[in-house]
C-alpha cells in the first residue's frame, strides 16, 4: 500500500497509509494534516493545496499538467522547482512512499 509522508515546516512528520489513486490533498484533508487548505476541493481552482515534493518523489511521478503549471503561479508561499498542487499528485500503486513538505502558508 502506498504511503504519504507529510513534513511540516517545523520538521514534524506523519506517515499515512492511503489507497492507490488517492491524492496528496485528499489524504491530508481526510486525516487532519495541518497546512493544506484545499478551498476548491480539488477542482484546480485555488492553489491552496500547495506542497513541495522531495526529489525522489518528484522523479517518480508524472510532471504537472499545463493547467497545474499555470495555477502554480498563484501559490501563496514561495514557488520552488519541486512545487506541486496536492490535488494533482496521486499516490501510485505499490509499496511507495511519497514525501511532501507543507509550505509555511497557503493563503
Ligand atoms: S484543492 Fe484547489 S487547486 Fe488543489
Amino acid at each position: 500500500m502506498p504511503q504519504i509522508r507529510y513534513v511540516q515546516p517545523s520538521g514534524a512528520a506523519e506517515i499515512i497509509d492511503v489507497p492507490a489513486g488517492t491524492s496528496v490533498m485528499l489524504a491530508a484533508i481526510r486525516n487532519g494534516v495541518r497546512g493544506i487548505e484545499a478551498e476548491c476541493g480539488g477542482c484546480l481552482d485555488c492553489a491552496t493545496c500547495h506542497v513541495y515534493l522531495d526529489e525522489p518523489t518528484m522523479a517518480a511521478l508524472p510532471p504537472p499538467s499545463d493547467q497545474e503549471e499555470a495555477l502554480l503561479a498563484a501559490v501563496a508561499a514561495e514557488r520552488r522547482p519541486t512545487s506541486r498542487l496536492g490535488c494533482q499528485v496521486i499516490a501510485p500503486a505499490g509499496d511507495v512512499t511519497l514525501t511532501v513538505h507543507v509550505p509555511e502558508r497557503q493563503l
